[in-house]
C-alpha cells in the first residue's frame, strides 16, 4: 500500500457530472476518457453532481434520482474502476453546502453574473427574469466540490473553463482573507479534441439539443442516429466532391476510428468525389458500434445489480466525506467557527 501510494502523483483530482440523463459520445472524448487513463496516476475522486443537477431540476427529483444510476452505469462501464477511482454522490456530503455557504461571502453578486457558461445555460434554459439564486450560485458550489477535496487538477469540458476561473479566485481570497494556504488552486484539464458535435452538426453534442449519441445507445438506435447524421449540405450528388472539414462524419471517424490509412483515403475520396454519403456512414456506424459493444456489455453486467452499483457508491462516498471532513475542520478553523 505505502509503496503503491509512493509510485502515485500526489496531485488530486476531482470531477463529476450532473445525472440530468445518461452520458453520450461527446461525454467521452470530452472527460470520461482523460479519468480512466488518470486514474492509473492519480488519487481522483469522481462525483455524480446531483445537487448541482437539480439546480435546474428542482421540479423534478425523480429523474435526477433515476439518473444517478444511469451515470454510475456509464462510468463502470467505460472503465472508470471504483479500486482506482473514489465514485460518490454530492448530496451525501453535507460539507459541500456548508463551504458553500461561506465562500458565497467571497463572491459578488455582479461577478456570478457574468459567469459565460452560467450566462449561456440560461439562455438556452430560456429562464430568463425568473433565473433562481440556487442557479445562479451554482459556480460556487462547484468551487465547495473541488476545493473539499484539496484537487489540483479538473478533467472537464472545454464548457467548464469558468467555473474553474471562478474556484480559483475564491481560493485565492480566501487564502488571503483567512491569513493561511487552506485551500488549493486548481487546473482544468481540456482535451485537445474536446468539442464533439452534434449529429446535426449544429452545436455541441449535448442531450438537450437532441443531437446526441449515448453509450448506451443500441445497435439499432445507432444505425439510425448515424444514418440522419448531418453531413456536407453540398454533397448532392456521389460525383460531386464533398467538404471533410466540419462534416461531422468525419469528425467522428477522425475521434473514434484507429484505421488512419483507410480514414484519409475516405477523405481524399469524399473529396474528390464519387464516394457516397451512404458509404461513409456505414463504416462509421461499424467503427462507432465496435467501441461501444464491450461498453454495452459491462453496463448491462452491471445494470442486472443495483444493488452492488449503490454498494461501490456508498463506500466511495464514505472515502470522500472522511476528506471533505478534514477540508471543512481546516477552514472553520481559520474562520474562527471552531467552539
Ligand atoms: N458542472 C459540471 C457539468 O455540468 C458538473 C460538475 C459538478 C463538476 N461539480 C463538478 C465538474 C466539479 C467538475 C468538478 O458537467
Amino acid at each position: 500500500m505505502l509503496f503503491k501510494r509512493g509510485c502515485m502523483n500526489k496531485e488530486i483530482i476531482l470531477t463529476g457530472d450532473r445525472p440530468t440523463g445518461p452520458l453520450h459520445l461527446g461525454h467521452f472524448v470530452g472527460s470520461l476518457q482523460s479519468r480512466v487513463r488518470l486514474q492509473e496516476s492519480h488519487k481522483q475522486f469522481v462525483m455524480i453532481a446531483d445537487v448541482q443537477a437539480l439546480t435546474d431540476n428542482y421540479d423534478n427529483p425523480q429523474k435526477v434520482r433515476d439518473n444517478v444510476l444511469e451515470v454510475a452505469l456509464d462510468y463502470l462501464a467505460v472503465g472508470i474502476d471504483p479500486s482506482k477511482t473514489t465514485i460518490f454522490i454530492q448530496s451525501c456530503l453535507p460539507q459541500i453546502p456548508e463551504l458553500t455557504l461561506y465562500y458565497l461571502n467571497l463572491v459578488t453578486m455582479n461577478r456570478l453574473k457574468h459567469n459565460p457558461t452560467v450566462k449561456l445555460e440560461i439562455r438556452q434554459k430560456g429562464f430568463g427574469d425568473s433565473v433562481t439564486a440556487g442557479f445562479m450560485t451554482y459556480p460556487v458550489s462547484q468551487a465547495a466540490d473541488i476545493t473539499a477535496f484539496k484537487a489540483s487538477i479538473v478533467p472537464v469540458g472545454e464548457d467548464q473553463k469558468p467555473m474553474i476561473e471562478q474556484t480559483n479566485e475564491i481560493v485565492r481570497n480566501f487564502n488571503r482573507i483567512y491569513k493561511k494556504p487552506v485551500l488549493v488552486e486548481c487546473k482544468a484539464v481540456v482535451p485537445t479534441f474536446s468539442r464533439l458535435p452534434g449529429i446535426d452538426g449544429g452545436g455541441k453534442m449535448s442531450k438537450s439539443l437532441n443531437n446526441a449519441i449515448f453509450l448506451k445507445d443500441d445497435e439499432n438506435v445507432l444505425k439510425k442516429k448515424v444514418k440522419k447524421m448531418y453531413t456536407d449540405p453540398n454533397h448532392l450528388r456521389v460525383e460531386d466532391p464533398g467538404q471533410v472539414e466540419g462534416n461531422p462524419v468525419f469528425t467522428y471517424l477522425d475521434a473514434f476510428g484507429s484505421d488512419r490509412g483507410k480514414i484519409q483515403d475516405l477523405k481524399d475520396h469524399y473529396q474528390r468525389g464519387g464516394l457516397g454519403d451512404s458509404i461513409v456512414k456505414n463504416y462509421l456506424f461499424e467503427v462507432l458500434n465496435e467501441f461501444l459493444e464491450p461498453i454495452r456489455k459491462r453496463r448491462e453486467q452491471f445494470a442486472k445489480d443495483p444493488k452492488e452499483v449503490f454498494q461501490i457508491l456508498k463506500k466511495g462516498t464514505e472515502i470522500a466525506y472522511e476528506k471533505a471532513e478534514k477540508t471543512l475542520d481546516e477552514v472553520k478553523s481559520v474562520m474562527c467557527l471552531k467552539y
